[in-house]
């Protein structure tokens, strides 16, 4: 038991941090911030919220090192981070040691965790939990109590502590035990799944992950669907209803800083190389991270089947699909990245002409470009196997400049928000996926511009702060 109190009254805790160092070759450390929905609001929550704190893992070696030489632990202590901070809230940042993390965020949260939540193993060849993965599990436990002690050093007496994804999933129930005193929310922003999917896990893993999460007031999903799936699983594992202490917040955006972002100069600039590349040939575009989840390959077999069967597209019609580098360190991304580079050449192959390229496939960090593309698009394409929201598909329906279509996976949890007004598919068939973009190509545009209308409004949803505030208003009450 911690016998003194710490003097946050607000921590969220998260794997990734609100900003990342990166040692550069003979230069200064390169400091960004991160992007994305959920980090810049939780950062305008934490903002007003004085003495608010945000515990996260050092995620490379220079951040360890950091984190190391922190006083306190306290990023704020190290000028260059502190100038990045704007002082507006501290961050602690953990140094796990490596092989611990490595474990931990590799073995368990990205290879095991995530592959239950978004049902991604070939069954007849894995899981296999033998006895190196149960070392990486006990990093895991390793790793989560790092974060409770942390977490229960910095908060103030009474505090609300806001614990973030499938990284922590213990952490609530050892926070709980080492200060009864905190008020503690947890949100997934995954997919969940029902009980057969989920108990492929080791059965004493399976209930000490969801009694892990239970040690929460509050556990909040995007969904109802992936709550609903959460409290069959509780039902199935632990014979416990979790009831009241279930809440659905489907985070939403926020479109200033959006718009803000998206006509910046950068953006307008590849903006305006893409509009050169594509001419005045629709566009269907998306954007993603590298990640298995995603689907991408089976958008691009849905593309070729397009082109293949219904060739009064062949030059009429671009696919610009934007990636981002992703959890490279597993060897099943890196080669479902090699697949999709190929298959994208293939395509180029079948169908390219002097004039005309089917398909332009980006895998890197273009921020920029990825607006741009977004802004360009008639038709959003987002096919994947399963998701927790999908925040890229709502950003399109508000960027797109033209009247844009939807065809979107029934298995995100964007289907929920906006799938009234979107062509659903079935992720795993391809052939209907086709179909579905050429009944979304072949829509004159003002048939689609009423739709489209009611697709920019639905899409903004709760914006991040009123999100991340109606959850700490719940936990509170
Ligand atoms: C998903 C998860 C986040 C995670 C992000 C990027 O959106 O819900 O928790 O931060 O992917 O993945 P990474 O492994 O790079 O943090």
């Amino acid at each position: 038991m911690t016998s003194s109190f710490g003097s946050a009254p607000l921590l969220v805790a998260a794997n990734r941090g609100p900003l990342s160092v990166e040692a550069v070759d003979h230069g200064e450390d390169k400091i960004s911030r991160g992007g994305g929905g959920l980090v810049s609001g939780m950062q305008a929550a934490l903002a007003q919220a004085p003495g608010a704190v945000w515990v996260c893992a050092a995620l490379n070696p220079k951040e360890r090192s950091l984190a190391r030489q922190a006083a306190a632990g306290r990023m704020s202590s190290i000028p260059s981070v502190s100038e990045a901070l704007h002082g507006e809230f501290e961050v602690r940042m953990l140094p796990i040691d490596a092989v611990t993390f490595r474990r931990a965020y590799n073995g368990i949260a990205n290879a095991t965790l995530w592959f239950v939540l978004h049902m991604l193993y070939e069954l007849p060849h894995r899981p296999v939990f033998d006895g190196s993965w149960r070392r990486q599990w006990d990093s895991y436990v390793r790793y989560n109590r790092a974060f409770a002690e942390a977490l229960a050093e910095e908060a103030a007496e009474g505090a609300t502590v806001m614990v973030q994804d499938y990284h922590l999933f213990l952490v609530p129930r050892m926070l709980r035990d080492l200060r009864p005193d905190l008020r503690i929310g947890f949100f997934t922003h995954t997919s969940w799944v029902g009980p057969d999917y989920f108990t492929i896990l080791p059965d004493d893993v399976a209930a000490a992950v969801l009694d892990g999460i239970l040690g929460a007031d509050l556990i909040g999903f995007h969904t109802h669907r992936w709550a609903t799936d959460f409290a069959a699983c509780t039902r199935a594992v632990l014979d416990r209803d979790p009831g009241e202490a279930v809440g659905v917040f489907p985070l939403g955006l926020d479109v200033e800083a959006l718009h803000k972002r998206a006509s910046a100069p950068d953006c307008e600039a590849r903006l305006r190389d893409l509009r050169e590349q594509v001419g005045d040939r629709l566009v269907i575009g998306r954007v993603d991270r590298t990640e298995l989840s995603k689907n991408v390959l089976r958008g691009l077999l849905a593309y070729r089947e397009l082109l293949r069967t219904r060739p009064e597209w062949l030059e009429r019609v671009v696919h610009l699909v934007f990636n981002y580098p992703s959890r490279e360190d597993l060897p099943e991304y890196r080669v479902y990245v090699d697949a999709v580079e190929a298959l994208a050449v293939e395509i180029e192959e079948e169908f390219g002409t002097d004039d005309w390229s089917p398909l332009s496939l980006e895998i890197g960090h273009d921020y920029p470009g990825s607006l741009a593309a977004l802004r360009l698009s008639d038709v959003l394409l987002v096919n994947s196997l399963r998701d927790g929201m999908n925040l890229v598909v709502l950003e399109g329906c508000v960027l797109s400049e033209r009247e844009p279509a939807v065809v979107l996976s029934r298995e995100a949890g964007a289907a929920e928000v906006i799938g009234a007004l979107s062509r659903l598919v079935n992720p795993y068939d391809v052939s209907r996926t086709a179909v579905a973009l050429h009944d979304a190509l072949s829509e004159a545009p003002a048939s689609r511009a009423k739709t489209a209308a009611r697709l920019r409004a639905d899409a903004v949803g709760i914006p991040p702060a009123e999100w991340f505030q109606a959850q700490l208003d719940r936990v509170r009450a």
